[in-house]
């Protein structure tokens, strides 16, 4: 099944077809005989905070665990990009080769179904976090931001125990390292906690440092998955700035599987919906917050229902958040009041 992307009126094109930075192209996931993913397609744009959104089950994570190769998919193409535009001659060159990436200078193409995690990690530059928070809970706040940055480390060592107790390009590097972490514990306001345990930390402050410890990898793609769960109210709008951050000041590009439509809507430039394992609808907030196929997966109404708008705007405000009625609905404030699942 194929769900074009859709746009609001007078939209121009959207980043993420001109200059996407990773293609998912017809990815399959079958476990046994259960197709938790079939044959999605979606692009995300480089420099966009792009949305993953569905009810449970719907194969987000399974979708993550593709990208960063937890899972190997059983059919599909991967692509991520350095570098602008499409770089469709180079796919397509690295596609028949067989070779897992091409790297030119500053541009580069990486087909991620071909790549182990690691190198999805250290060259194709895509970091992660997951649904279950996993930190390294007997280390310290700033122990685990250093040990993200260990790959730079080792390679300044040359490799050598006496490299790491007298080379001066490893204390050098060890010193960058730090200072690369701190930057993030200021931004992730957590720099008071530095030297705790991690495990100590209160849950939304470990989501945090989930984010800081995979920015101090310096991705070109963060993957979020469900940064906003267990949040409360503040902590959730702090991510949201956080997250903004992220992505105009440091030009990192943000794929974010979230149920909470207050931070889905308030920052995403770009929406797919994915629903038993299928793309249902893919757009810009506008667009995908007004598609009755959207509204009738989240309210359990099958497709070919007809859906009455005004009769279920009760229900859609508890399943899916103010934000979605307002457009629905034009006297609603469209204040956002979340509507974490
Ligand atoms: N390793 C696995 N083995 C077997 N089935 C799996 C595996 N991982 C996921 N699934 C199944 O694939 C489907 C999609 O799961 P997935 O975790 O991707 O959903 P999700 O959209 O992330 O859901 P949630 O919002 O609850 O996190 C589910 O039916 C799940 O049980
Ligand atoms: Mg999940």
């Amino acid at each position: 099944m194929t769900t074009e992307p859709k746009l609001s009126a007078g939209a121009a094109t959207p980043r993420w077809q001109a200059d996407p930075i990773l293609s998912v192209e017809r990815l399959t996931m079958r476990f046994g005989g259960l197709v938790a993913v079939g044959d999605v397609s979606f692009d995300v744009g480089r420099g966009d905070i792009t949305a993953l959104i569905g009810p449970n089950g719907a194969g987000k994570t399974t979708v993550f665990n593709c990208v960063t190769g937890f899972y190997k998919p059983t059919e599909g193409r991967i692509v991520m990009r350095h570098g602008a535009g499409r770089q469709d001659e180079t796919v397509r060159q690295l596609t028949d080769s067989g070779l897992r990436w091409k790297k030119e200078g500053d541009s580069g193409v990486f087909l991620l179904e071909r790549m182990p995690d690691y190198e999805i990690a250290s060259k194709a530059r895509v970091a992660r976090t997951f649904q279950n928070i996993r930190l390294f809970g007997g280390m310290t706040v700033l122990e685990n931001l250093l040990v993200a940055q260990h790959n730079p480390l080792v390679v300044a060592s040359g490799f050598t125990f006496g490299g790491i107790l007298g080379l001066p390009s490893y204390r050098k590097s060890e010193r960058e390292a730090i200072d690369k972490a701190v930057y993030w514990l200021e931004r992730t306001q957590l720099v008071d906690r530095a030297d705790d345990p991690a495990a100590d930390l209160p849950y939304g402050a470990q989501r945090r440092l989930e984010i800081a410890r995979a920015m101090c990898t310096d991705p070109h793609l963060l993957c979020l998955d469900e940064p906003a769960a267990g949040l409360n109210p503040r902590e959730s709008a702090d991510l949201n700035a956080l997250l903004k951050f992220i992505r105009d000041e440091h030009k990192t590009s943000v794929l974010l599987i979230e149920h909470d439509m207050g931070v889905v809507m308030e920052i995403s430039d770009h929406i797919i919906v994915l629903d038993y394992g299928v793309k249902i609808s893919d757009g810009d907030a506008e667009s995908v917050k007004t598609d009755p196929k959207v509204i009738a997966a989240y309210l359990g109404v099958e497709e070919e229902e007809d859906i009455d708008v005004p009769e279920v705007l009760e229900d859609v405000v508890e399943t899916i958040g103010e934000v979605a009625v307002g457009s629905l609905q034009p006297d609603a404030k469209g204040e956002n009041r979340g509507g974490d699942k």
